[in-house]
C-alpha cells in the first residue's frame, strides 16, 4: 500500500486544456506518483468532461442546482471524493469558490492554477480572461501563472510553482491567455501535481 500512487481528482468548469495537460503528462510519465481517478465539472456542457471520457477517466457533472444549492453541492463533492479515497484535488479552471468548511476537510490537499504571477491580478473577480484584461490594462510587461495550495483566502495559499511569460506589443486578452497557457500553465500544473503527489507518497513511509 505504501508505494501506491496518490489518487487525484481534477475539478473543472470549462474547456479543460489544463485537464488535457494533466492527462497528457500522466501518459508521458511526467506524472508518475499520482493517478487521475476522477474529473468533476460543475457545468453540464464543459468540454473537459469529453476530454476525461476520451481518456477513459471517470467523469461526473455535479451542479449546484442539482444539489439544491451551495451546501448540498459541497456535501456531494465531499462524498464523491472521500468514497474514492482521493488524496489530491487539482482545481484546473474550476470557476467556483469553495467554502472554508470544504477547504478544511481537505487541508493542504487542494491545489489551484491561476493565470497570473500572484500576488498580482488575483483574488475575488480575477478569473479566466478577466485576469489578462487587467494585466493588459495595467500595462505590465511580464505576467505568468502560479500554482498554489488553496486556503480560505481566494488565491492566497502557499505558492508551489510560478512561471513568467512576456507580454508582447499588440497582445489582446485572448492572445495573452493562450501564450500564458502554452508557456506556463500547461507546464507548471503537471509539474506541481507530480511534486505534491510524490510528497504524499513519501509521507506514507
Ligand atoms: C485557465 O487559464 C486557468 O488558469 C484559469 O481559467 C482557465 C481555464 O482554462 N483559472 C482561473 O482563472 C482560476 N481563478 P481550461 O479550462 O482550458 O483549463
Amino acid at each position: 500500500m505504501s508505494n501506491a500512487k496518490a489518487k487525484i481528482a481534477v475539478l473543472v468548469s470549462g474547456g479543460g486544456t489544463n485537464l488535457q495537460a494533466l492527462l497528457d503528462a500522466q501518459k508521458s510519465g511526467i506524472i508518475n506518483s499520482g493517478s487521475i481517478e476522477l474529473v468533476i465539472s460543475n457545468f453540464k456542457n464543459a468540454y473537459a468532461l469529453t476530454r476525461a471520457e476520451n481518456a477513459g477517466v471517470e467523469a461526473l457533472c455535479i451542479t449546484r442546482k442539482s444539489c439544491g444549492g451551495a451546501e448540498g453541492f459541497e456535501k456531494r463533492l465531499i462524498e464523491e471524493l472521500d468514497n474514492r479515497g482521493i488524496d489530491l484535488i487539482v482545481l484546473a479552471g474550476f470557476m467556483s469558490i469553495l467554502s472554508e468548511n470544504f477547504i478544511k476537510h481537505f487541508e493542504r490537499r487542494i491545489i489551484n492554477i491561476h493565470p497570473s504571477l500572484i500576488p498580482s491580478f488575483c483574488g475575488k473577480g480575477f478569473y479566466g480572461l478577466h485576469v489578462h484584461e487587467a494585466a493588459l490594462e495595467k500595462g505590465v510587461k511580464v505576467t505568468g501563472a502560479t500554482v498554489h495550495f488553496v486556503n480560505e483566502v481566494p488565491d492566497g495559499g502557499e505558492i508551489i510553482m510560478q512561471k513568467a511569460v512576456e507580454v508582447q506589443e499588440g497582445d489582446t486578452p485572448e492572445v495573452l491567455q493562450k501564450r500564458v497557457m502554452e508557456q506556463a500553465e500547461w507546464i507548471i500544473l503537471p509539474a506541481s501535481t507530480e511534486k505534491i503527489c510524490a510528497e504524499i507518497v513519501a509521507s506514507r513511509g
